[in-house]
């Protein structure tokens, strides 16, 4: 039997990315191995999104040149968003001459292709296409999350943030039928999956353009479809986010009161050098919108500090509108140059003591407030999905509608099941209880 091992990085596109390189390797007869040296296959799946996800990835795939050196006719492929960035692929191959294949974000499809020419030839396989890739329904993913699972909407974005690299490297764009969207969320909750998570880098304009369903109206199909599970989505772009779309939250119970929206940033110059689109005013009247329709709706977001040109003045409107909106969860990333992005060509770059002092600001306020949110639940009891068993605390653990995590004792039965847990403690962002009988 061949093994394959795949290293991920990277954000849940590219998690679920995964499950669909394992896929065409299942096909090929491999099976996973948790322990690389015994895998005859590794492959690398990158992300560019900052420098420190590159760094990690290249120190990995360095860390590879003696086990190759020792084994060598295991196979090393890398893949994904570092390859697609221009002239990536062959500094790659400069660097580590040693890697088999190098494939771009584009190229995923002829994966398997890529394999069986590198068993009949020595040279390096690179494939790196520029044009967009084609939406291809025909990869089987192996899923590795049960009873989570997650669905490609779209691919690709047209936004072009000015900090942001993913359109360079996923390209423009492309949304799947809606037609094959709903039969691959049929199959997975026939096949007994609890929750749907939809996926695109801006859910909110699916099909714009086309005369498809629009988004509202895909998430409400799929909210019809027979059984107990829960619908999520993500990424929404707060430009695109509709009343419409909040009164289909609102009319759906299995879709969850919980909206990931981006802000970035409290302040209005720096939005507008992020070419976001809205103000932060424009922001703040959608959370009103969205909470008309869906009062406990739970907001998570994303937050950069130390953008070009960011003043202490900006970042304290940043700090504002967090304490303002009061998200249940919040990302926070200190600004990462992107060569090729407008971004990186702009003058007053902050210095890093400066963006130190702002993220720990930041990582400390959002702490504080996630606290509070957590030590309200006390005392209650919410229903859990239960999704996975955590080794080191000998517990069970899964989340609340709201993406709430917590923790409790169970036994494996319960995986994949609606749970009543009755909370006991709160631990920072984390809740502890018992299951109710
Ligand atoms: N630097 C820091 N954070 C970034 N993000 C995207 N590009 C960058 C960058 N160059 C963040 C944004 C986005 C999230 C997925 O990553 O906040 O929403
Ligand atoms: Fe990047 Fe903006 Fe597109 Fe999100 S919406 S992927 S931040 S360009």
């Amino acid at each position: 039997m061949k093994h394959y091992h795949i290293v991920t990085y990277g954000c849940q596109m590219n998690v679920h990315e995964s499950e669909k390189i394992a896929g065409i390797l299942s096909e090929l007869g491999y099976e996973s191995t948790e322990r690389m040296e015994d895998a005859d296959i590794v492959v690398f799946n990158t992300c560019c999104i900052r420098e420190n996800a590159e760094n990690h990835a290249y120190g990995n795939i360095g860390m590879l040149k003696k086990l190759k050196a020792a084994r060598k006719d295991m196979l090393i492929a890398v893949g994904g968003c570092l390859t697609q960035q221009k002239g990536k692929a062959e500094e790659l191959h400069k660097k580590f001459s040693y890697v088999d294949i190098i494939f771009g974000t584009h190229n995923l499809v002829k994966l398997k292709e890529y394999i069986l020419k590198k068993q009949t030839q020595k040279k390096v396989v690179i494939d790196i296409e520029e044009k967009d890739g084609e939406i291809c329904e025909d990869i089987e993913p192996f899923r590795t999350s049960y009873p989570n699972a997650w669905i490609n909407i779209t691919y690709g974005c047209n936004n072009f943030c000015s900090y942001c690299i993913v359109p360079y490297v996923r390209g423009r764009e492309r949304s799947r039928r809606s037609s094959d969207v709903i039969n691959e969320a049929k199959a997975l909750i026939d096949a007994g999956y609890k929750e749907i998570t939809l996926l695109g880098q801006n859910v909110n304009s699916y099909a714009n353009g086309s005369d498809d369903l629009s988004f509202p109206q895909l998430l409400k199909e799929i909210a019809e479809i027979k059984g107990k599970f829960r619908l999520r989505f993500m990424t929404s772009h707060p430009k695109d986010f509709s009343e419409e779309l909040a009164e289909v939250i609102a009319e759906n119970p299995k879709i969850c009161n919980c909206v990931h929206l981006p802000v970035q940033s409290g302040s209005d110059a720096v939005l507008k050098a992020m070419n976001r689109k809205y103000t932060a005013e424009d922001y703040l009247k959608k959370v009103e919108i969205l909470k008309k329709h869906v009062p406990d709706c739970a907001l998570s977001t994303d937050i950069i500090v130390g953008f070009p040109g960011e003043t202490d003045a900006d970042f304290e409107k940043t700090v504002e509108l967090v304490k303002k909106v009061n998200f249940s969860s919040a990302f926070t990333f200190v600004y990462s140059k992107r060569t090729g992005t407008a971004a990186a060509e702009m003058p007053d770059q902050v210095d890093e003591v400066t963006c130190k002092r702002r993220i720990t600001e930041l990582i400390d306020l959002v702490n504080l407030q996630t606290r509070v949110q957590s030590a309200k639940y006390v005392g209650k009891t919410v229903e859990i999905l239960c999704e996975d068993y955590d080794v080191k605390k000998d517990l069970y653990l899964g989340r609340d509608e709201y993406g709430r995590m917590a923790y409790f004792k169970g036994n494996r039965d319960l995986l994949g099941e609606f749970v009543n847990v009755k909370i006991t403690e709160a631990n920072g962002i984390s809740l502890y209880g018992d299951i109710e009988e």
